[in-house]
């Protein structure tokens, strides 16, 4: 029998004709799956992204803090006199979008280097389940709060994951978490965070991605806070965190115990020597058998995990991170899923708990985030812990900050995946010209033609417009180079949202060498509004500025950290003093200011500046103090051999060599590093600040230490 009927084709082929959906019956009838229950959302695909990007190392920390005269060999491996660790495996940091990252882990050159450590044991991931949790972050400056808003690739990914409501946020964790299935190592397993608003599909996306069979645990997480008679239902004080092995043939297991609880313990007796005791039968032999209570290891831990508090505000291990994670949690998930030594990975970790825990019980890691708070919150707290563990003399390893380097331009916001080719090229082509006319509006610009790179021009100054869903990049920088070498240009301006880490001052020097005067701006989120812009309301600002002074003892040098501008600006001090209620404040960012705006009961104005000396704006600073001495190199596919080749890219490894930063506890900065003892001779020194927002910014230096000075 056929497995349509002549009359449901001709049904087909009318709806086909008028450009009509088919109803939903015809899934069932016209598809070849065996599948008898999924779930299906909008828009789902079994397309899964293959990009392989490049990875940048732009950060490198060996030791946490290279003390003058001090070298304690106490890592887990063999350090060189910088204090730089010289073989094993160097724990990563990843900045960006975890869909990339995912897809260049598993399909590009570090594959090889994570199965040669044994593949990836275990993967824990916290994913945005909120939809009110965004990316807007608070900020304390002395008494007051200032909200910074999620700048635009932040935002982007917010819209990717909730822009449809559940679909969105189910279709963007199903095509992770098949790449994370892809990754993991045979005997390896996830655990999934989530809760009431999310873990119903979430148990159905992975039983399809790992299979039903592989199911393991729903662990309940049950934390005790505050709650409220006028709820009308049960108040919700539990997470859920849903686990999985890769296969059930083999996968790694240690049975977890807690200490027994008081209840249990007062059913055991004592006899004359003082040992708890409790009569048993005896489960093989038969008959009766006593146990006692120091023979056995504790109380199995089960799913439900009641015993372990949320991070309070007062807890030592908080870092400010609304959505961080207690240790004792994640202990207990890399305790039980992985041994000593396996490579463990969270690619939504926030405030780096997974990795602060992996490194602590001596495990490898791999973390990613999107936002730079989170990579900034992360390599503090990662310096913080390798501090702690060299106090103790225990061993730890080596850490680095990577970017996706090179970006595509298919991955343009907005554009229908589902359109044909052709389609979709025009539809980015209206977009990018959508989008050019709207900058070059409100920076004040005329529009130019006939040129690679440069979209107008102002003031005498050619303007260059950065992609608008990604960071601009050294790449980017480098064809704007080209462009005016060939045609004779010397000014220019670069508007950008995001500019990639580490990606000044090296490649602006690099122009300047060539007589290429280049300024980066930062796009501010205003442009977007179209009344800011009609108003000239729109301040594009400069990218941060360092000012520093190296200080020499014969062959020792230091530097010490002497001013510091930032141009940052979020809202306008005139629009909150006209948009005020009275008896209201608002804090605002104008010109690198902070400033709280207040209404009184009478509406009159008051304008208080809280960032009152320049030094309120670093959150850290760090020193690397020979720069030129590690160069980047990265791995390319060779075509035409087809292998990974390794090539230079033409810059330096910053060496985190020296850091200072401000905690929870300790608010203080210091502004002169150490002394370091040199080679005698010239030498490029690097220092790196990064402001409380998380931005980080570079200059170089270059001293003549020793004799011939
Ligand atoms: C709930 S928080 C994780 C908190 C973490 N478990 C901790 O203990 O601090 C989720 C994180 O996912 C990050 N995130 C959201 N979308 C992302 C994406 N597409 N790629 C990478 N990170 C993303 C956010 O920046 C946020 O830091």
């Amino acid at each position: 029998m056929p497995r349509l009927t002549e009359k449901e084709q001709q049904e087909i082929i009318r709806y086909i004709e008028a450009d009509k959906p088919l109803p939903d019956e015809y899934r069932f009838l016209l598809f070849e799956d065996k599948r008898e229950v999924e779930l299906v959302w909008n828009g789902k695909t079994n397309e899964i992204c293959n990009i392989v990007l490049p990875f940048q190392v732009i950060e490198q920390v060996d030791e946490p803090r290279a003390e003058k005269d001090t070298r304690i060999q106490r890592t887990l491996f063999d350090l060189d006199n910088r204090g730089r660790q010289l073989k094993g495996w160097t724990n990563k940091l990843i900045w960006g979008d975890n869909k990339l990252i995912l897809s260049s882990l598993k399909n590009g050159p570090l594959r090889e280097e994570i199965e040669a450590q044994g593949g990836i044991k275990l993967i824990y991931i916290d994913p945005p389940f909120d939809v009110g949790a965004d990316f807007s972050m608070d900020i304390e400056i002395g008494d007051d709060t200032f909200t910074k808003k999620p700048n635009i690739l932040e935002e982007i990914a917010y819209r990717d994951t909730w822009g449809n409501g559940a679909d969105s946020f189910i279709a963007m964790i199903y095509e992770r978490l098949v790449l994370m299935r892809d990754l993991l190592a045979e005997e390896g397993s996830i655990y999934v965070h989530c809760d009431w608003r999310v873990n119903h599909h979430m148990r159905q996306v992975l039983d399809e991605v790992f299979g039903r069979e592989n199911f393991l645990n729903e662990v309940i997480w049950g934390y005790f806070s505050f709650k409220r008679k006028t709820a009308k239902k049960f108040p919700q004080k539990h997470d859920d965190i849903i686990s999985y092995r890769k296969s059930k043939h083999s996968f790694i297991w240690n049975t977890q115990f807690k200490p027994h609880s008081n209840e249990y313990l007062k059913r055991w007796k004592t006899d004359n020597n003082g040992r708890r005791y409790r009569d048993d039968v005896n489960p093989t032999a038969g008959g009766a058998r006593i146990i006692y209570l120091d023979e056995i290891e504790g109380d199995i831990v089960d799913s439900v995990w009641d015993d372990i508090p949320p991070v309070n505000p007062q807890a030592i291990e908080r870092v400010n991170f609304p959505t961080q994670k207690p240790e004792a949690l994640l202990e207990r998930v890399i305790k039980a899923s992985s041994n000593e030594g396996d490579l463990v990975v969270d690619v939504f970790c926030g405030s780096g708990t997974t990795a602060a825990v992996a490194e602590k019980l001596g495990r490898k890691w791999i973390v990613t985030d999107l936002g730079k708070f989170a990579i900034h919150t992360t390599r503090k707290r990662m310096i913080g812990v390798q501090r702690q563990l060299k106090a103790e003399g225990k061993g730890y390893r080596a850490f680095e900050i990577l970017n996706l380097g090179k970006y595509e331009r298919q991955h343009y916001i907005g554009i229908n995946p589902n359109l044909r080719e052709a389609e979709q090229q025009k539809q980015l082509e209206e977009k990018e010209a959508a989008f050019v006319d709207l900058i070059l509006r409100a920076y004040r610009a005329e529009k130019v033609d006939g040129f690679t790179t440069f979209h107008g021009k102002r003031a005498g100054r050619m303007v260059s417009i950065g992609p608008i869903n990604m960071p601009v990049t050294r790449l980017f920088v480098e064809e704007i180079i080209l462009e005016c070498r060939k045609k004779h240009i010397s000014r220019v301006d670069i508007l950008g949202f995001e500019f990639e880490m580490g990606l000044f001052p090296n490649v602006l020097d690099e122009a300047r060498s060539k007589g290429i005067d280049i300024a980066p701006k930062y796009i501010p989120a205003e442009v977007f509004d179209k009344r800011a812009v009609e108003k000239n309301q729109v301040v594009f600002h400069d990218v941060a500025a360092i000012e520093v002074k190296p200080l020499f003892k014969k062959s020792s040098i230091a530097v010490e950290l002497t001013d510091f501008s930032v141009f940052y600006s979020q809202d306008s001090v005139a629009t909150a003093e006209t948009t005020l209620k009275n008896k209201a404040s608002k804090i605002v960012a104008e010109h690198g200011q902070i400033v709280k705006v207040s209404k009184d009961k009478d509406g009159i104005v008051s304008r208080e500046v809280l960032t009152k000396h320049w030094t309120d704006w670093i959150d850290y600073w760090a020193v690397d103090f020979n720069f030129e001495s590690k160069r980047e190199i990265v791995r390319v596919r060779n075509e035409e051999i087809g292998e990974w080749e390794e090539v230079w890219t033409g810059d330096y490894i910053f060496e985190n060599e020296w850091q200072s930063f401000r905690t929870k506890k300790d608010r203080s900065l210091e502004l002169k590093s150490v002394y370091h003892e040199c080679k005698p001779g010239r030498r490029k020194l690097a220092v790196k600040v990064v402001d409380i927002f998380g931005n980080d910014t570079m200059t170089i230096i270059e001293v003549n230490v020793g004799e011939n000075r």
